[in-house]
């Protein structure tokens, strides 16, 4: 994963002035929210484990690295990844929805003053009933909080340069149709981690 191999490099780089990246959990594809009857994989460091308050964990509880091969509404809720020495990294939300629009939108705090995108995506069944999720090429609009923020004509809507009033619960409506919500946590510049 992308930030298990960025963390020792920055540490490496930045010694005591360490950003604080926390530990966190790894999904693939890249999105918090999903529709039925997709897959996704989630990760951890190799010394840590998955965990989550859902109702039901298709995912091995001994694995750092584990499968959902045919999501459903029941695999929504928080997952995190557990150290060996007790740490909680930070949590991610994850909702599986029956619906048929879904935002995709950062999985982690995005850092202050850096970009960030958001994208409404639909889906629709294959021959062999999987789920082949698609961007959305026409109007869809935007909303924080219970308020419309914006209209993208492409399906998508960027922020150059986020800071904390971007921070807030997100989601897209596609033909009268809304995705869930997602929260976007916008995380402070550079800062000391004392357990580093
Ligand atoms: C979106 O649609 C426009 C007009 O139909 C087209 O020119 C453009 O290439 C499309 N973009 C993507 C990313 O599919
Ligand atoms: C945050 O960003 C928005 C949109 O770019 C801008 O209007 C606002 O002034 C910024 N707020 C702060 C505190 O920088
Ligand atoms: C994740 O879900 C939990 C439980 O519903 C909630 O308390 C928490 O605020 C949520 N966190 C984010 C970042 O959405």
């Amino acid at each position: 994963m992308f930030w298990l191999t960025l963390i020792p490099v920055l540490l490496h780089l930045t010694r005591g002035n360490s950003p604080c990246l926390g530990r966190s959990l790894g999904i693939s594809p890249c999105r918090t929210q999903f529709f039925k009857r997709e897959s996704l994989t989630l990760y951890c460091g190799a010394d840590e484990r998955i965990m989550t308050n859902s109702k039901s964990v298709s995912c091995s509880q001994k694995s750092h690295e584990c499968y959902i091969t045919l999501a459903g509404e029941h695999h929504s809720g928080s997952y995190w990844c557990d150290s060996n020495s007790g740490e909680r990294g930070e949590a991610v939300n994850i909702t599986v929805t029956g619906g048929s629009v879904i935002l995709e939108s950062p999985v982690h705090p995005v850092p202050e003053g850096s970009p960030a995108r958001l994208r409404c995506l639909t889906s629709h069944k294959s021959s062999k009933q999987l789920v082949v999720v698609s961007r959305i090429n026409q109007s869809c609009t935007f909303s924080r909080d219970g308020r419309l923020i914006g209209v993208g004509l492409t399906g998508e809507m960027s922020f150059a340069a986020v800071n904390r009033s971007h921070e807030g619960l997100y989601k897209c409506t596609f033909s009268g149709v809304e995705s869930p919500g997602s929260w976007l946590a916008v995380r402070g510049e550079l800062c000391l981690v004392s357990t580093w």
